[in-house]
């Protein structure tokens, strides 16, 4: 662990691309990489780190980048924090260029393949490297503000784990999205699956003590490493 990494996880922080980044995992060189895409809450939540801690041990090199420059979001409920100019200034389309930066300083060390995660905020940054030929597969978690259009634009296997409970992600939209991807299977592998008993955040947003909780977050780390397993080569 170096200084900068100030909070937990095995790995440690150094800069890819221009931007910090969490990394856990053997080596660079030639190794298969999962980049993890945070919420809003950032690069440094211990629960995201323990998800690349877990993508680590199952022998890819985990990279969580700060796409937010140290200006991740603390209380989102805060009177006085103005969450719309905060995602002006953190977005969406700014996210994806700086994952192309994180993707392409990868593949000039020699990463051989990449997969990306994207949960909530990163999920839409995700769908949007979905649609070129970047990267080798990705998994949505929960993500925001997805339209018919992301999906439409998806060229590469995409699996999307959503909650049962999720103002922004609804059943109807679920299943437009599946019959999308559904007649693009000849192309391309996808998935997607809903959490009974799960709110919109659950994969990240659990008291660790809270066994019903981090079992439900459990079963979702499970099936995005099973995607990458079988979409992103070792
Ligand atoms: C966020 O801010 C609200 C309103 O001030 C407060 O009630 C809540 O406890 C805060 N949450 C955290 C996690 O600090």
């Amino acid at each position: 662990m170096t200084s900068l990494n100030a909070t937990s996880g095995v790995g440690s922080v150094s800069n890819i691309g221009g931007l910090k980044a969490y990394v856990a995992g053997p080596s660079l060189v030639g190794l298969a990489t999962i980049i993890l895409i945070s919420d809003v809450y950032g690069y440094k939540k211990p629960n995201l780190r323990t998800v690349a801690d877990k993508v680590a041990a199952a022998g890819y090199l985990a990279v969580v980048p700060d796409f937010f420059y140290g200006d991740p979001v603390i209380n989102i409920t805060k009177p006085n924090f103005d969450f719309e100019a905060w995602k002006k200034l953190h977005n969406t389309d700014k996210g994806a260029e700086d994952a192309k930066k994180v993707i392409a300083a990868l593949k000039a060390k020699g990463v051989s393949s990449i997969g990306v995660a994207g949960f909530c905020w990163g999920g839409k940054v995700a769908v949007k490297l979905a649609s070129g030929n970047d990267i080798k597969a990705t998994v949505l978690l929960h993500p925001s503000w997805l339209v018919t259009d992301d999906i439409q634009d998806v060229n590469i296997p995409t699996a999307i784990l959503a909650a049962e409970k999720d103002g922004g992600l609804t059943p109807q939209q679920l299943i437009k999205y599946e019959e999308i991807l559904s007649k693009k299977r000849n192309k391309f592998d996808s998935f997607v699956k809903i959490y009974p008993g799960t709110a919109h955040g659950w994969t990240l947003k659990y008291q660790t003590d809270d066994k019903v909780a981090v079992k439900k977050a459990e079963e979702a780390h499970k099936d995005m490493l099973n995607w990458f397993i079988k979409h992103v080569t070792k």
